[in-house]
């Protein structure tokens, strides 16, 4: 089954085709990202206007790099939500013209669960149980999966995501935007025996799955007021900052995944691409038996192609005139 997976819920606007829930044949990405530079964040009238240039030329893009014509598509997948409003509009829109003018089955998917089936492509046998680790730009979720349909949330951030965090510490140390990015960068020119700064790992010794990033932020704030941001310095910061939410999130993970006694561990999400997390989430999952997963990282941030693979397993039909976009929607 050849799924057309179509994403518009951030400032990112994709098209994929994917066989079968595993086998990418195409993944168009537009990003709209250099045009937030300047604000240090999403503007979300920017995005959205972004996204109506340039969701039909990524939709013939992804057609000519997967060889497919439209008779080679069986079902059209739509991620419905969270999201910025304007933004799903836009794909949701789009999802619902293609799906009554070709005359294919339409399928609904929560672009969070997405993030979580970036996994499958490419990858066999996951094993269920899996507890699934969501770090994005909006979020920060704990989820234990028993089946494809059977999803149940543990745990998520009380304040920023923890991709928010990233791009919030990298406005404060003046570095780009998205942050996350920046800061593992500036991290990577760091090794350990030269820092002697400590950062707080929030709520760590707490019980419970939650997660909370934003006194992390002002911890950062307080340590740069009124000094000079030289690059060294700077460094240091990204280094420390960077290893405080890798290890907060890696202990809750592995604390879910042995409470749940849990076969998998799978993360996704655009922070999921940091390599200082994959390294430390593979060291500590190398101690147990769990079977660890990461997309390959060009589908760790926002794609359409883990929206396919999504709707091959979820299988959430929907007639396409009664679908209307959720920003809020969650597990
Ligand atoms: O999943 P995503 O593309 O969009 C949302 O659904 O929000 O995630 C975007 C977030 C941004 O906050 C960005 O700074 C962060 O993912 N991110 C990273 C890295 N690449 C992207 N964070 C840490 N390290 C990275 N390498
Ligand atoms: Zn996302």
């Amino acid at each position: 089954m050849k799924i057309l997976g179509i994403e518009s819920t951030c400032d990112e606007t994709s098209v994929a085709v994917v066989e079968n829930g595993r086998t990418l044949l195409s993944n168009v990405v537009a990003s709209s990202s250099s045009l937030h530079e300047k604000y240090g964040g999403i503007v979300p009238e920017i995005a959205a206007r972004e996204q109506i240039k340039v969701i039909i030329p990524a939709l013939i893009e992804s057609f000519k790099e997967s060889g497919c014509s439209q008779s080679d598509i069986d079902v059209v997948a739509i991620s419905y939500g969270p999201g910025l409003i304007g933004s799903l509009i836009i794909g949701v829109e789009t999802a619902k013209v293609i799906s009554l003018i070709w005359g294919k089955p339409l399928i609904a998917t929560n672009h969070l669960i997405g993030h979580i089936y970036a996994n499958w492509i490419g990858a066999t046998n996951i094993k269920f149980p899996l507890v699934g680790l969501v770090v994005s730009g909006g979020h920060t979720d704990l989820v234990l999966m028993k089946n494809h349909n059977d999803i149940k949330w543990l745990g998520g951030t009380k304040d920023d995501s923890a991709g928010e965090a990233f791009d919030k510490v990298a406005r404060i140390l003046g570095l780009g935007y998205p942050g996350g990015p920046e800061i593992e960068k500036a991290a990577e020119t760091v090794t350990d025996s030269t820092v002697d700064l400590k950062l707080p790992r929030p709520i760590l010794r707490n019980s419970g799955f939650d997660f909370s990033f934003s006194g992390l932020k002002t911890a950062v704030a307080n340590l740069v007021r009124e000094k000079k941001l030289d690059g060294d310095f700077v460094n240091f910061i990204a280094f420390e900052f960077q290893n405080a939410v890798c290890e907060v999130l890696v202990k809750k993970t592995i604390a879910a995944a042995n409470e749940f006694d849990v076969k998998t561990i799978v993360v996704g999400g655009g922070v999921s691409a940091n390599s200082k997390l994959r390294a430390l989430m593979r060291k500590e999952t190398n101690k147990s038996s769990f079977e660890l997963f990461f997309p390959d990282k060009k589908l760790s941030t926002d794609n359409g192609a883990m929206i396919a693979a999504a709707a091959f397993y979820q299988k959430n039909f929907i007639e396409p005139l009664k679908l209307q976009p959720d920003p809020n929607l969650y597990f």
